[in-house]
């Protein structure tokens, strides 16, 4: 258990295959007991005879620390941390407090199976197992996500056997498994057992390859015996017209359709050996690197991709087939054609998918020893001897499983765990057993042993650098000429956490202007919570620090694309949009549409145009257009349907409402033509829209004759409030008192959010002060302005007040002037300029903030939607009339934070459902509806203690920062900041009635 050795007893690795000699699961309900540390283990637990009837009974697969969640768990507690190890830094030795599970299921074996040798397969067991058969030692397994398979020829009987396995939590072991997810622990892949016939193959290692000049595919299949002697067998392939042919000869079939991710063509095929017959599934492919260049048959590729963890809020690490299939048909829906499974292997199942369903993957070898880091690297075990046979026995775990998924391009040595011989010698490994891959490996930016320059969170300067190829030299002139050799991939960027990431964009057109950057992994696909249950029953998503750990780092596991429960969060809807792989350029001068194509080998016949026209959410027309067949990496421009054309030229649609401005817009899509496994026809893929400029006919502006709430006849005396058009004003303060029948409680300027995830952190890139953008704005006091009337005058149907708004303690203030006027009998136009002092720098926002009736719940608004979207995050939201209940408005990020902006937005009815108000911009504003205030929101930890104070907060900005990245890598861009500035907002109101 401290022994640096990755185990003993276990079989060689082999691939995994279907053939008639099937698996018998083990998985059910086992008897489980679990003993808190080394004194507590039970005596000759793992004899057949031993009693285990008190024990409890835990279903294998399963993590053991989630069991009895949600309500608590009923052994040791899940613990989170990042990079620090959650015990001392001794190695090989682990805590004496070391939770260990003791498991037993009795089994039949099972009748009739022929003679050959017999196989227990686990899956995988976090993080150390011992294994007894029948009360035999079979021996003892570490690499808590490789399968490893014992002989049980001897051990095993035709009637009951009992199974025994002590699964420690901690092991030497846990060293090099210090990936950033919830320490969790168990047998929580599945558990078989196999017959191998005698003289069936150990393995077999599919080689496909595909020639893209000739079309020509060629097929070996290569299957050994247990000394890795070749065993013949006879190939068919019905689809490739192969039949009866001898596998150990290579056989080129002409015409073959190659396996692309966007394309997955796989071959279904046998190989019968005497003993056995095997399930093979073929993709023809060739990857490699030309050219400084990641190729695959013989085109560049672009990856659009994620991270991977394996994770669900309930079953931790174990997954069914269903989660799997969800996230691959969610990856593949939103445009992501690649996957890197941080930082393991995942369940083989996934894999599955991968090659059907068609992803690009990069597989990690399960390594991670980024602790060590926090102690300057010392006894490393990627640079320590010792631990080279563990490192050597992982990697080589990871390749003999998945060799065979033609999904598979690349081999990841593992994640963040220094440099060291240990590693070249793993990468040495790797090409000499599978040249036809590259390797990728980011922790050494040398790039010595890999094929692939990787890097993470680097910022957008940087990698246009490294696009130009005029970054910083390598150590070396050797490994700097190598390293500029090479393609360049982003394997971790865009930290998905909370509200975000800002700035994909930017990397997108990097990624497809310089042919070296050849994409990249967002971090991460999902949030990595737990479901948990508070008193009185309300489930939360549990983060590092809610089961009590001592040490932990907090929400920082909840960084993903999805949410925990698997819906897709804003940042996913706008990495779909920016990494579409089409894009339409809609010319409305010319009435015409520009097809770019970005597939990498489709040509856009598997996809269908559509296009829509509207007033303000009013449709004028819509309609399909012929979609243009336009090649991989080609451009077309097609002119506008005459209906298109038609529907353009109408007369401006009646609203139905008076006083609203109107614009029109025409949007196209494009769908896919066809159904998928993982999409119905019609699914969009890339949309485009464009401002239509109106017909001759203008809305005609209704002007009400009325005067509704005229000041006239109590002119000359002091008024305490006194109405402007629809809006009344305070006479001594000059702020808002109503807006109608309306009531407004506060209505000041605001110059606060609560901070996002983003905010929190400190951005890596060099123009970085070491310091958040939430202690810069606390700094500046912008989280606790208080406010002083300097001036104020009231004329006949308008008011000006003047005030200066600064912190406590300080001598700077903002000078801030409201102005108020009558714009038409029903219109109250408001002008609010903030001139920030010059000690403000930079700002989370510019805006009013106006706290209204509770009852106002429902929100209809002309501008972009139907999501939130921030000035860096705004590429998914189109323009549209949209209609929302206010709850329905907030993003349940699992830590609270500032959520739910609508952007660009014309107008905004919100009403109780009859009546309330509008707010229109003057010309565009950003809104924010919330039933708390930004204050609670920066207090609360989890949405649960978020309670609705009774109010509508509405926040209306002029200026609001985007987000950035900075939660882990560079924060906000220049261009999406908001440096301290004199600002105007300009709005009207008008009161509503339904
Ligand atoms: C990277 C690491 C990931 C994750 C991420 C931050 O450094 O490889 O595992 O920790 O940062 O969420």
């Amino acid at each position: 258990m401290e022994s640096a050795s990755p185990g003993e007893g276990a079989l060689v690795p082999r691939s995994w295959w279907d053939s008639d000699a099937p698996p018998v699961l083990l998985d059910g309900i086992w008897r489980f007991h679990l003993s808190p540390d080394a004194a507590g283990l039970t005596p000759d637990f793992q004899a057949p005879a031993f009693d285990d009837r008190q024990w409890d009974l835990l279903p294998v697969p399963s993590m053991w620390q989630l069991a009895g969640l949600p309500e608590a768990p009923r052994y040791s507690p899940p613990a989170y941390t990042n990079v620090i190890y959650p015990f001392p830094v001794d190695p090989p030795l682990v805590p004496d407090a070391n939770p260990t599970g003791e498991y037993r299921v009795s089994f039949a074996g099972p009748r009739g199976w022929p003679a050959g040798r017999r196989v227990l397969r686990f899956d995988g067991v976090d993080s150390h197992a011992t294994v007894w058969l029948n009360g035999t030692l079979l021996g003892w397994s570490t690499g808590s996500r490789l399968a490893v398979e014992f002989d049980v020829t001897d051990a095993m009987r035709e009637g009951e056997n009992v199974l025994a396995v002590r699964v420690r939590q901690w092991s030497a072991a846990s060293y090099l498994e210090d990936q950033d997810m919830w320490w969790v622990s168990g047998i929580f892949r599945s558990v078989s057992v196999l017959c191998r016939p005698s003289g069936a193959p150990a393995d077999v290692f599919v080689h496909s390859d595909f020639d893209a000049h000739s079309g020509t595919g060629t097929l070996t299949v290569e299957a050994t015996d247990t000394d890795g002697r070749a065993i013949a067998g006879r190939l068919d392939f019905p689809g490739l017209g192969i039949t009866g042919v001898d596998s150990r000869k290579a056989h080129s079939v002409t015409g073959v359709r190659p396996w692309t991710a966007e394309d997955p063509v796989l071959y279904r095929g046998t190989l019968t050996t005497d003993a056995e017959i095997i399930e093979l599934r073929v993709g023809f492919r060739r990857v490699e690197l030309r050219g400084g260049l990641l190729r695959v048959n013989d085109v560049p590729l672009l990856l659009r991709g994620v991270n991977r963890h394996e994770w669900n809020p309930v079953t931790g690490r174990t997954i069914s087939i269903e989660t799997m299939r969800q996230d691959v048909a969610l990856m593949k829906q939103h445009n992501i054609n690649a996957v890197r499974t941080s930082h393991y292997p995942p369940d083989r199942r996934f894999l599955d998918l991968c090659d059907e369903w068609g992803l690009w993957v990069i597989d990690e070898c399960d390594l991670e020893t980024h602790g060590f880091s926090l102690n300057g690297w010392r006894n490393n075990p990627s640079d320590d001897p010792a631990w080279q046979p563990a490192l050597l026995d992982r990697m080589r775990r990871t390749v003999e499983r998945d060799k065979n998924h033609p999904s598979v391009i690349m081999w990841s040595l593992g994640n963040e765990s220094g440099v060291g011989r240990n590693l070249s010698a793993m990468a040495q490994w790797v090409k000499s057993r599978d040249p036809s891959r590259l390797v990728h490996y980011e922790g050494d930016w040398d790039s010595k042993d890999v094929d692939v320059y990787s890097r993470m969170y680097a910022s957008v300067d940087e990698v246009e650098q490294i696009g130009l190829r005029t970054e910083k030299a390598a150590a070396t002139e050797e490994l700097d000429a190598h390293r500029r050799s090479l393609p360049f991939l982003l394997c971790e960027y865009a930290h998905a956490m909370g509200n975000g990431p800002g700035g994909l964009g930017e990397y997108q057109h990097l990624y497809q202007t310089y042919p070296r950057l050849q994409g990249g992994f967002v971090w991460e696909w999902l949030d990595q919570a737990i479901v948990s249950r508070r008193a009185h029953g309300v489930d939360f998503y549990a983060y590092g620090g809610d089961f009590g750990e001592p040490v932990h780092d907090g929400n920082f596991i909840a960084d993903g694309l999805l949410f925990p429960d698997r819906t897709a969060s804003p940042g996913l809807l706008e990495f779909k949009k920016v990494i579409a792989p089409v894009r339409l350029i809609i010319d409305t001068t010319a009435r015409s549409l520009q097809v770019d194509n970005g597939y990498d080998f489709l040509d856009t016949s598997g996809l269908n145009l559509s296009w829509v026209i509207e007033d303000a959410g009013v449709v004028l027309g819509r309609g399909t257009m012929a979609t243009p067949v336009v090649a991989a990496g080609e451009s077309v421009t097609v002119d506008w349907p005459a209906e298109l054309v038609a529907a353009a030229a109408l007369p401006t649609a009646d609203q139905g409402v008076t006083g609203l401005p109107v614009e029109r817009w025409v949007t196209v899509t494009a769908g896919l033509a066809h159904e998928h496994a993982w999409a119905s026809s019609g699914h969009e893929i890339a949309w485009a829209q464009a401002r239509v400029a109106e017909a001759e006919a203008e809305l005609a502006v209704e002007v009400e004759a009325a005067v509704t709430g005229s000041t006239r006849g109590i002119a000359g005396q002091l008024r305490r409030s006194g109405p402007i058009g629809p809006v009344s004003i305070d006479t001594r303060t000059g702020m808002l008192t109503a807006i109608g029948d309306v009531a407004v409680h506060d209505a000041r300027v605001t110059c606060w959010r609560a901070p996002t995830d983003n905010d929190h952190g400190i951005p890596h890139d060099q123009r970085g002060t070491g310091r958040s953008m939430d202690t810069h704005w606390r700094a500046m006091g912008l989280d606790r302005l208080q406010h002083k009337l300097i001036d104020l005058t009231n004329g006949d149907q308008e008011s000006t007040a003047v005030y200066h708004v600064g912190p406590a303690g300080s001598d700077a203030h903002a000078l801030v002037s409201y102005r108020w006027a009558r714009t038409d009998p029903a219109e109250a136009s408001l002008e609010m300029t903030v001139e920030p002092p010059p000690q403000w720098t930079t700002m989370p926002r510019i805006g009013l903030a106006l706290q209204l009736p509770g009852e106002l719940q429902q929100v209809d608004w002309f501008g972009l939607g139907p999501g939130e979207a921030y000035p860096d995050t705004a590429t998914a939201v189109r323009i549209g009339r949209y209609a929302a209940a206010l709850e329905d408005l907030q993003t349940p990020y699992v830590f609270p934070q500032e959520n739910g902006n609508r952007r660009g937005v014309r107008w905004v009815e919100i009403t109780d459902g009859r009546t309330g108000f509008a707010l229109i911009g003057k010309p565009i504003i950003d809104i924010t509806l919330r039933p708390w205030s930004s204050h609670s929101l920066s207090e609360a930890r989890h949405p649960h203690e978020l309670v609705p104070d009774g109010l509508l907060h509405l926040d209306v900005d002029a200026a609001l920062a985007g987000v950035g990245t900075a939660s882990c890598g560079p924060g906000i861009l220049p261009v999406y900041e908001v440096t301290a500035r004199p600002v105007t907002l300009t709005v009207a109101f008008r009161a509503v009635e339904i």
